[in-house]
């Protein structure tokens, strides 16, 4: 049962077909793609988490999520490059391993790209309220966080009463109001239908790559040896506290998600074959040097040690008690710690006392970041879509606005989603639960490779993963290395997502899925092809659900 219903291939290659794509893109242009879709909160906020699991050991963190991404992409780019249609990795495994799995990868790119949105958001937000900070209006902390709810939810089941627990009762606040507007209004853009041209996508990459030079320049002269020791205060790794450097590289590796912007536009690429990987793997590695060098200019100016409970004890980043803990340190006089900070960046350039500077790149967060969560919540609306349209989700998912000719149930029902979690978590727990639906889904996409290669070798592939038997089996272990390395809660959070995933396909899909009741045909021809708004794909239509 688990490998059934297996969608036709051809009947999905046959869009490939229909499509014919311009071949335009060059290698420049992926990589530029790519950097553009990777650079985000990852870098401008998720720093700090990283250093409170692992010190400046965090540098080792940047460079093993950069290689587990680089193996996963270059498995994402065979089936890419195979089957160029909507729905990502949730069609790849359709077509490959069956409906179940299919169903479980969709259900799980909720996470990735939801809870992914959720993330970025609260980052955002993170920038708005500090730069307001900074130019003397100060939000109120009541709106502009949950520690304080979270902290009284840990009490009542529960959690020892400590300072740290109780500093964050009364500091913290109830919900993230600039979280939900920018998710609100990322939401009414997509539903309106906004495109975003290439030329907004371009400006925002060099904003981004602006913010990120100024702040090397300033920070990388000014570093002291002294700052690296000890490099890994955590050690390796904990399976259930995720700390240790690799258990950093499982948050850290949300600073990489969105390369998959460059395996779909495979098809629209001159030589895929040598362009794709280039543009994979130059973006992937300039995003791992930008990475490296920039925290190794916060590791070296201000220090990255880890902060611990008063009595001693190790502090989960985004936990009530470490926002409690920072509170004290801070009302104590003391130097808010890297590892305190909520827009780390911006933090290490003020301490270093460079505050206009540290202003203007809150501002290029505050510009780019919206772009990251469009492109996340657009993501999103395309999986549902495809599972909508697939018959395992209700067909009003799939309706078209009459007027804004957009997904607007999907494109509402993903907004209101993530605005509840981004309304009440912190960033590094929405990257970590993240993570680890996106982790589940790269691994799946590697096995999906392998099983065509067996299935199917002479088909035709644009893109063949180079050295696909050591690379896939990489991605696959890097994957699961990763997942074991998030804590305990992260991982729970991918298992019971999957288990209501699971009801929900026996109780609802399983019964209605068009492949199961032998409704096979090709949905993926361009008139069927899910609206687009954003970013604009030459050939897509703007058509609805035809069955
Ligand atoms: N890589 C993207 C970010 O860091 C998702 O925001």
């Amino acid at each position: 049962m688990i490998f059934d219903r297996v969608k036709s291939l051809d009947a999905i290659l046959a869009t490939a077909e229909k499509k014919g794509l311009h071949r335009s893109l060059g290698a420049f242009q992926l990589t530029m793609l790519g950097v553009g879709a990777v650079i985000g909160t990852g870098i401008f906020v998720l720093t700090a988490v990283a250093a409170q699991k692992a010190g400046p050991g965090m540098m080792l963190s940047f460079i093993i999520a950069g290689f587990v991404c680089a193996v996963a992409a270059l498995c994402y780019s065979e089936l890419a490059s195979m089957v160029p249609v909507a729905g990502s990795a949730y069609t790849y495994t359709y077509a490959v391993m069956g409906e179940l799995l299919a169903w479980m990868v969709g259900w799980a790119l909720v996470l990735e790209y939801a809870l992914g949105a959720s993330a970025v958001a609260v980052g955002w937000s993170n920038h708005l309220v500090g730069a307001l900070a900074d130019s003397g209006i100060h939000f109120p902390a009541l709106m502009s966080n949950a520690d304080g709810l979270m902290a009284r939810v840990a009490l009542a089941f529960g959690s020892a009463p400590t300072p740290d627990l109780m500093a964050a009762v009364q500091n913290g606040g109830f919900i993230n109001v600039p979280a939900i507007v920018v998710i609100m209004a990322v939401t009414a853009l997509l539903i309106k239908g906004t495109t975003e041209s290439a030329m907004v996508n371009a400006v925002l990459v060099v904003v981004k790559l602006i913010a990120l030079t100024a702040f090397m320049v300033l920070t990388l002269p000014a570093i002291k040896a002294s700052n690296f020791h000890p490099f890994t205060p955590t050690g390796f790794g904990n399976l259930t506290s995720g700390t240790g450097y690799v258990g950093a590289a499982a948050s850290i590796f949300f600073a990489y998600v969105g390369f998959d912007a460059v395996s779909t536009a495979a098809e629209e690429t001159k030589n895929p074959q040598r362009n794709v990987p280039i543009g994979l793997i130059g973006s992937l590695m300039i995003c791992t040097v930008i990475y490296l060098l920039v925290a190794a200019g916060a590791i070296g100016t201000v220090g990255a040690q880890p902060v611990t409970s008063a009595a001693g004890a190790f502090l989960a980043p985004g936990s009530p008690e470490m926002a409690g803990r920072c509170a004290a340190i801070i009302a104590s006089g003391a130097t808010e710690p890297l590892v305190c900070s909520k827009h780390a960046l911006v933090h290490v350039l003020q301490t270093i006392n460079y505050p206009v500077v540290g202003w203007l790149v809150g501002l290029a967060a505050i510009i780019a970041l919206p772009s990251v969560v469009l492109m996340m919540m657009f993501g999103q609306t395309r999986v549902f879509f495809t599972m909508a349209r697939d018959g395992l989700l209700p067909a009003s998912f799939a309706k078209v606005h009459p007027r804004f000719k957009t997904p607007h149930v999907v494109t509402a029902v993903t907004g209101l989603f993530a605005l509840i979690f981004a309304g009440l978590l912190p960033v590094g727990s929405l990257a970590d639960y993240s993570n680890s639906g996106t982790l589940f889904a790269f691994a799946m996409v590697a096995l999906a490779v392998l099983v065509l290669r067996v299935k199917d070798p002479t088909r035709k592939r644009s893109f063949r993963t180079p050295a696909v038997w050591l690379v896939a089996p990489a991605a696959i272990i890097g994957c699961i290395v990763l997942y074991a390395a998030l804590d305990t809660t992260s991982k729970l959070v991918l298992v019971g997502w999957g288990g209501i995933g699971l009801v929900v396909y026996f109780l609802y899909g399983r019964s209605r899925s068009h492949v199961g009741r032998g409704l096979t045909e090709v949905h993926e021809l361009d008139a069927d092809a899910p609206p687009v708004s954003v970013p604009p794909m030459p050939g897509a239509h703007t058509s609805g659900m035809k069955d």
